[in-house]
């Protein structure tokens, strides 16, 4: 088996908790690229999707998956995406793909967050960067107050809210909780990519054939 198929299976078990006439909100990545066509081939009715990037949002129309602006729901019954990184206590580390800021607010408005992951995603302790979405204005002096431990994405474009994507890799990722808030507390900082224990409600990890639940919250 290889990764792109443990993220094929996650998806595909992940696709099953989708019912009609659910509310959805639709993450961004390789997995959740499996999970928009094993949606698609469950052929439910009634579905209003969310999604949380351009890339979703295009692929779920090329799917017939219906896909609407983020201003009407106000509520999503269950909210699907990838991680970066998933401790054992369910910290996860997200926005690899910049989308970040979009996905953990569709996280937070959904009464179940349900993350999946192929089996490279699960770590004793976090070894990536924390990705951050810094906001455009005052960026120069945002910057100079992160330090050299912030560094800009060269090659990334400014996210669909017009933010810069940049990446933390200084030290604390040990204590999830206290980097967090720290970065909360940076006005400059629009979205950073720790998700903690409470947004999450469910963990999907492929192990080679095997697909392993964990339940969060
Ligand atoms: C995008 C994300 C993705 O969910 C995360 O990067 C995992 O991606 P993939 O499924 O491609 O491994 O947070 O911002």
């Amino acid at each position: 088996m290889s990764l792109d198929d443990e993220k094929r299976l996650a998806a595909e078990a992940a696709a099953e908790l989708v019912e009609s006439g659910m509310t959805v909100g639709l993450g961004t990545g390789s997995t959740v690229a499996h999970l928009l066509p094993a949606v698609a081939r469950r052929g439910l009715t009634d579905l209003r999707c969310v999604a949380t990037s351009p890339a979703t949002e295009a692929q779920a129309h090329s799917l017939g998956i219906p896909v609407e602006e983020f201003n009407a729901l106000q509520r999503l019954d269950i909210a699907i995406d990838g991680t970066d990184e998933v401790t054992p206590d369910g910290w996860l580390i997200k926005g690899g793909g910049g989308a970040h800021l979009r996905e953990k607010i569709v996280a937070a408005a959904a009464d179940r967050f349900v993350v999946i992951a192929d089996s490279t995603k699960p770590v004793e302790r976090f070894t990536w960067p924390v990705p951050l979405e810094l906001f455009a204005f005052g960026l120069a002096s945002t910057l100079a107050r992160l330090g050299e431990d912030v560094t800009l994405r060269p090659e990334t474009p400014p996210s669909p809210d017009g933010g810069l994507i940049a990446d933390y890799r200084g030290p604390g990722r040990d204590d999830p909780a206290a980097l967090a808030a720290r970065f909360e507390a940076d006005p400059g900082i629009a979205a950073q990519g720790l998700f903690p224990p409470t947004l999450v409600s469910e963990i999907i990890v492929a192990r080679g054939s095997e697909v392993e639940r964990t339940t969060i919250g």
